[in-house]
This record gives C-alpha cells, structure tokens and sequence, in this order.
C-alpha cells in the first residue's frame, strides 16, 4: 500500500473518531451527541439511585473487573459516575485519586 493512501486511511480513521473533537464538552453533552439522553436515562430521566445509569454504562463499555487497574481496584465498590461525573466531567479529563485517598495515590 503506498504510503499516501496509508496517510489519507490514517486521517480519516481521526477525523471519524468523535472523541477528536470533543475535549471541551462534558461526558453527559459527547454520549447525548450518539444517543440521546437516552442512552443512559430511562426515557431521558435520571433514577433517584443511579443504578440504572451504571448498567447503562456497563452495557457499552464492559464491568469495572475487565477494565485497566484503576478499575479494577473498585469492582463491586464503585460506580462510574463516582469517578466520571457525566455532567461535571469533559471529554478527556482524567479522574484524580484524592477525594476519597488521602494518601497521595495517583491513577497507574
Ligand atoms: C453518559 C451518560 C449520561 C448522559 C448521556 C446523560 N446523563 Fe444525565 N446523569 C448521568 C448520571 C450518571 C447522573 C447522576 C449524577 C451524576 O453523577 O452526574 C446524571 C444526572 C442527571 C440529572 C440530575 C441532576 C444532576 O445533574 O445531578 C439530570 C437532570 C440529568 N442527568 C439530565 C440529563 C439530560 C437532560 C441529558 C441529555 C441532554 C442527560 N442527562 C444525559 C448520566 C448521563
Ligand atoms: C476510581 C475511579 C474510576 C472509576 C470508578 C471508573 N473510572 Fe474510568 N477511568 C479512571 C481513570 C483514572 C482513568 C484513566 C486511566 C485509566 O484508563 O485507567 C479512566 C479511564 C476511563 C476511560 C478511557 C480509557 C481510554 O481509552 O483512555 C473510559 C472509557 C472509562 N474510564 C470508563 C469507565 C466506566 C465505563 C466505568 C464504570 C464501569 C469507569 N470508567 C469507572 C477512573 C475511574
Ligand atoms: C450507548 C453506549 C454508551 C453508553 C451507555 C455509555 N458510553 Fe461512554 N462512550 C461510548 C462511546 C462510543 C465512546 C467514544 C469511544 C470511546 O472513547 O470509547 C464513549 C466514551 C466514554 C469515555 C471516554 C471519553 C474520552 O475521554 O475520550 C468515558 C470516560 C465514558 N464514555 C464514560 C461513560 C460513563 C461513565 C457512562 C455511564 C454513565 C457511559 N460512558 C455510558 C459509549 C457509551
Ligand atoms: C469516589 C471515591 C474513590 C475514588 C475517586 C478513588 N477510590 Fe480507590 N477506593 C475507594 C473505595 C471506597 C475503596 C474500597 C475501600 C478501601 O479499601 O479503601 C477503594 C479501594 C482502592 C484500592 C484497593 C484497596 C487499597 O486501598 O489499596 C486501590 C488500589 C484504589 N482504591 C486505588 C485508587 C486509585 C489509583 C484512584 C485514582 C485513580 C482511586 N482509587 C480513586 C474509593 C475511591
């Protein structure tokens, strides 16, 4: 394959990627772009106890036992939004250890 269509597959593989151009908005604005609010609110609504909302994200992204360490270290412990606070959180933003250690521990 020449190397100029290897540079245009490349482009295009970024320009499709949505995450490229969504680093300024929050995770709840990016996911509504694809789905709605629906893809994580039953009929749009938020639940009172957010289960519904991290089964939800589980559906798509998998459980937090078959995610990095990070997460791992949480199964059964965490939810989602507890570290990535959908409407709080932008696109790219890295969740920090420290509301919850106070040992200095930083993400793996
Ligand atoms: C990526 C999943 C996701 C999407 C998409 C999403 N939300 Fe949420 N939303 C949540 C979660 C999780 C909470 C629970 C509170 C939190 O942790 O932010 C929440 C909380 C809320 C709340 C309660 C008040 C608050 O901010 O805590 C409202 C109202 C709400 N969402 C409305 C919406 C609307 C309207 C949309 C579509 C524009 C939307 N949400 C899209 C995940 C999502
Ligand atoms: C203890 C806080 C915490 C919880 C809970 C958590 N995350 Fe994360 N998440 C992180 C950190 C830190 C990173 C960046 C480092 C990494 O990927 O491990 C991250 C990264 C990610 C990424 C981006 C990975 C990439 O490709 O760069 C996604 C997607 C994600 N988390 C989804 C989820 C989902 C879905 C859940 C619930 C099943 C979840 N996270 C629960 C802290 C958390
Ligand atoms: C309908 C499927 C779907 C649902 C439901 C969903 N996501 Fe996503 N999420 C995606 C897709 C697709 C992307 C973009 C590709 C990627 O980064 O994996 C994404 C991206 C992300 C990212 C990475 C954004 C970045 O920084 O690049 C995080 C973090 C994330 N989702 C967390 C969540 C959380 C938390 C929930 C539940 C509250 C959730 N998602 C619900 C499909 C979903
Ligand atoms: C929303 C609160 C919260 C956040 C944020 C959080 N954790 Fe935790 N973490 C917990 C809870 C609760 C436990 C289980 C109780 C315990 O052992 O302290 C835990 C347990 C752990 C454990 C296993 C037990 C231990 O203390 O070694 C590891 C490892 C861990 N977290 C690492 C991290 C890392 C790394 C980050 C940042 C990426 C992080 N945590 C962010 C709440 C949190």
């Amino acid at each position: 394959m020449s190397n100029k269509l290897l540079s245009i597959l490349f482009g295009a593989a970024i320009a499709l990627s949505p995450a490229a151009f969504a680093a300024d908005e929050n995770l709840a604005d990016f996911h509504a772009e694809m789905g709605g609010c629906e893809s994580c609110h039953a009929n749009g609504e938020p639940s009172a106890d957010g289960a519904f909302e991290f089964q939800q994200c589980q559906s798509c992204h998998g459980s937090l036992a078959e995610m990095s360490a990070n997460h791992k270290a949480h199964d059964g412990v965490l939810t989602c939004a507890d570290c990535h606070a959908p409407h709080d959180m932008n696109v790219g933003q890295k969740p920090t250890c420290d509301a919850c250690h106070d040992d200095g521990r930083k993400a793996q």
